[in-house]
């Protein structure tokens, strides 16, 4: 179902899906587990869960591997509306450099809810990351 709807109303959705995705963590080095759930302009919901290695910058975060899984089910047209990011440690958590701009890439007009130390925040991808880089 095509969705036009505010993400705000699909905000408690998502992070009872990122926390469940959370709990599949592969965080043996960190111990620090991270989930994440996206919504895509479809409508359809995807999880992600940081996946880390003994090879430590092979790390792939848990938004990465939201987006990644959705493109691998759904093709490359994602269109990404909201996204929620949580931890196992109730600490303030926002998406690193690197996860911003790919969520840019296929949500440039994301909505990011995220615990920041204001406690759970909403901002557009665009505030997190202002001059996101595009080739087209
Ligand atoms: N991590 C994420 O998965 N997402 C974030 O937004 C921040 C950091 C992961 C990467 C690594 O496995 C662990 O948290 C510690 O940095």
């Amino acid at each position: 179902m095509a969705t036009n709807s505010s993400p705000r109303k699909h905000r408690e959705q998502l992070i009872r899906a990122a926390r469940k995705a959370m709990k599949n963590a592969y965080a043996p080095f960190s111990h620090f587990r991270v989930g994440a759930a996206l919504l895509t302009s479809k409508g359809e919901m995807f999880v992600g869960c940081n996946v880390e290695n003994s090879s430590y910058g092979m790390t792939n975060c848990a938004e990465r591997t939201a987006i990644f899984a959705a493109v691998a089910k759904s093709g490359p047209r994602l269109i990404i509306r909201a996204i929620a990011v949580v931890n196992d440690q109730g600490v303030p958590c926002s998406p690193c450099g690197a996860c911003r701009q790919v969520i840019y890439e296929f949500g440039p007009e994301a909505t990011v809810f995220f615990k920041s130390s204001k406690g759970w925040t909403e901002a557009p991808i665009t505030e997190l990351l202002p001059e996101g880089f595009r080739l087209q």
